[in-house]
């Protein structure tokens, strides 16, 4: 399969069945994708729906955040595990304003420098902020990833990850392509929260299954191979 295939396939898969409802798919901005990606680093959609909406109703820009109170700003993550996600976006929005003037920056390397952002979240940002070219590899992109091109080895390894960021790098539409960057991002973690799911795949109605490696090897249950406990 050429890489033009593989994104038209996923494109129109998520046209027809991706999710397009979601509060942070409206009207995305470099700082709302930020809030939204660090809250679904560790959290599942249906918890963080009501918490990004609280959240950017209280903070609405990065220098509402930036002008908060440590305490307002945990207040409002109360109840979503994993705190220092709060601290890191309200140092991030400090970032941003005191050193950025206030904007976000447009480019991976220069996102990657705000803190607690890493590849992952600065990919999101250029894809769902900019419809610009964004590489992302979350825990959805790995699985569908080692599934499609049947990868073996520990899924956390930096063997198989350095892989997949490259893969990634390489499967994403480039700025030049005509196809959307931001819908792109999107279909890959639809595609992999909704179909190729860690039990159970739902391999009859993949629009990958002609092609995919795994399930031509009959490995689908076997890979990603998982982290050794
Ligand atoms: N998981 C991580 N990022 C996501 C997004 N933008 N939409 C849905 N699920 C996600």
């Amino acid at each position: 399969i050429s890489v033009t295939d593989f994104q038209n396939q996923l494109l129109d898969w998520a046209n027809a069945q991706g999710r397009h409802d979601l509060p942070w798919q409206q009207q995305p901005t470099p700082y709302s994708v930020l809030v939204s990606e660090i809250m679904l680093q560790q959290t599942q959609v249906a918890t963080v729906i009501p918490y990004f909406e609280r959240w950017m109703t209280s903070f609405a820009t990065v220098e509402s955040l930036a002008a908060a109170d440590e305490d307002t700003v945990m207040a409002h993550w109360q109840g979503l595990g994993y705190y220092s996600r709060a601290r890191n976006l309200h140092k991030a929005a400090k970032y941003i304003v005191d050193s950025c003037n206030g904007e976000f920056p447009c480019d991976l390397k220069a996102l990657e420098a705000i803190p607690g952002v890493g590849r992952y979240t600065a990919g999101a940002i250029m894809s769902f902020a900019y419809d610009d070219y964004g590489p992302i590899v979350d825990g959805n992109v790995k699985r569908l990833f080692c599934r499609f091109f049947a990868i073996e080895g520990q899924i956390n390894s930096s063997k198989v990850v350095n892989q997949l960021w490259q893969l990634a790098e390489q499967y994403t539409p480039s700025s030049e392509s005509a196809l959307s960057n931001r819908n792109f991002a999107q279909a890959l973690l639809d595609m992999g929260a909704t179909l190729c799911t860690p039990k159970n795949p739902n391999c009859t109605v993949c629009p990958l299954q002609q092609t995919c490696m795994a399930l031509k090897l009959d490995k689908v249950h076997q890979l990603p191979t998982p982290k050794p406990k």
